[in-house]
């Protein structure tokens, strides 16, 4: 035990007592000369594509990140990548389309974690099709694994985001979900429904200080074509060019919602054309219409 006098002034004398037992020593050194703790980003989806460059750039940034994905093994190995280069993150395998699996996840993460910082409901899928030939089977799997699993995962990290000092929620939607061009059925309404709920929430997190950002992009070159249901060949190769001569990669995308994430900023559109496509829509809607009637029946002719 220490017992420590300062004296301050002449003129009134002030002595400050400073009971120092070595338990509040051991805190001094250990607790408080501690690094700050690393803020922790939950990323769904994270194995592949988007997710993994969301991911490679905030672990370059210096957060812990966590990994959430379906493919164990793709995972586990990237986590382990991420860790042998001096970075930090740990994998947790989700199946996005269950609320049970989100309240599991929730409960593994708490654990380990006082918060989550930034939730990143980004795993989905790809499909195409038009409502004749969309069967129901791939209504209900296109809905829950693109629109269920951004509310289910929203809902199960609520509280943790709660926790943190600044969170923020990102969710990635698509053009798709703004152009609404035919052909793309339960796409288009699962995505459409993504930003419907981000700007509900927007809105509704305000009260809580809590930012929201949805990402909307257009093609970009991933692997999401190989989990693409209802489409023909043809379809695939057509979408493959797309996103392979789009002059967007998944790091701009990824760096575009850093810093909408930064900004506090909502909608994030990250190809130009998307950008004047969405102006031309708000503008001219009537318009636009006819001309998705006339693009249709061409790209119908163009993959028969
Ligand atoms: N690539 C594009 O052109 C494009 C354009 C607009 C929007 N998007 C959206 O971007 C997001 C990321 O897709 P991507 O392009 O990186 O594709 P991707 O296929 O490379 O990555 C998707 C990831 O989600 C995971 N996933 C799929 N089903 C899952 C499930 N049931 N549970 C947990 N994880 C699951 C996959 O394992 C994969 O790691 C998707 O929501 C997609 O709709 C992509």
């Amino acid at each position: 035990m220490f017992v420590v006098f300062l004296s301050i002034s002449n003129e009134r004398s002030i002595f400050i007592c400073l009971i120092l037992q070595n338990s509040l020593v051991w805190h001094y050194t250990n607790c408080i000369k501690k690094t700050p703790m690393k803020k922790n980003i939950l990323i769904t989806g994270a194995a592949s594509g988007l997710g993994r460059a969301i991911a490679n750039l905030y672990a370059n940034k210096g957060w812990n990140i966590l990994v959430v994905d379906i493919q164990d093994e793709l995972g586990q190995t990237f986590v382990n990548e991420l860790n042998n280069n001096g970075k930090s993150a740990e994998y947790y395998h989700c199946d996005i389309g269950h609320k049970q699996s989100f309240d599991d996840l929730a409960l593994a993460i708490s654990v380990k974690h006082k918060c989550i910082d930034i939730l990143v409901n980004n795993a989905g899928v790809a499909s195409a099709g038009t409502l004749a030939s969309t069967t129901e089977a791939e209504w209900k799997k296109l809905i829950d694994l693109d629109l269920m699993s951004v509310i289910y995962g929203t809902m199960a990290m609520l509280p943790l985001l709660m926790k943190s000092k600044k969170a923020h929620i990102v969710s990635t939607a698509s053009f798709a979900g703004i152009a609404l061009m035919p052909g793309m059925m339960s796409y288009n309404v699962a995505k459409a429904g993504v930003i419907a709920f981000s700007e509900t929430l927007h809105g509704e997190m305000a009260l809580h200080n809590i930012g929201v950002s949805v990402a909307c992009p257009a093609f970009f070159q991933t692997n999401l074509v190989s989990s693409m249901t209802g489409a023909s060949e043809k379809t695939k190769g057509f979408i493959d060019k797309q996103m392979q001569t789009s002059g967007i990669t998944a790091d701009d995308v990824a760096t575009d919602i850093y810093k909408a994430v930064e900004k506090n900023t909502f909608m994030v559109i990250s190809h130009k054309e998307s950008r004047r496509q969405y102006l031309i829509k708000r503008l001219f809607p009537n318009f636009v219409l006819k001309k998705k009637i006339q693009l249709f029946k061409q790209m119908m002719k163009s993959i028969k």
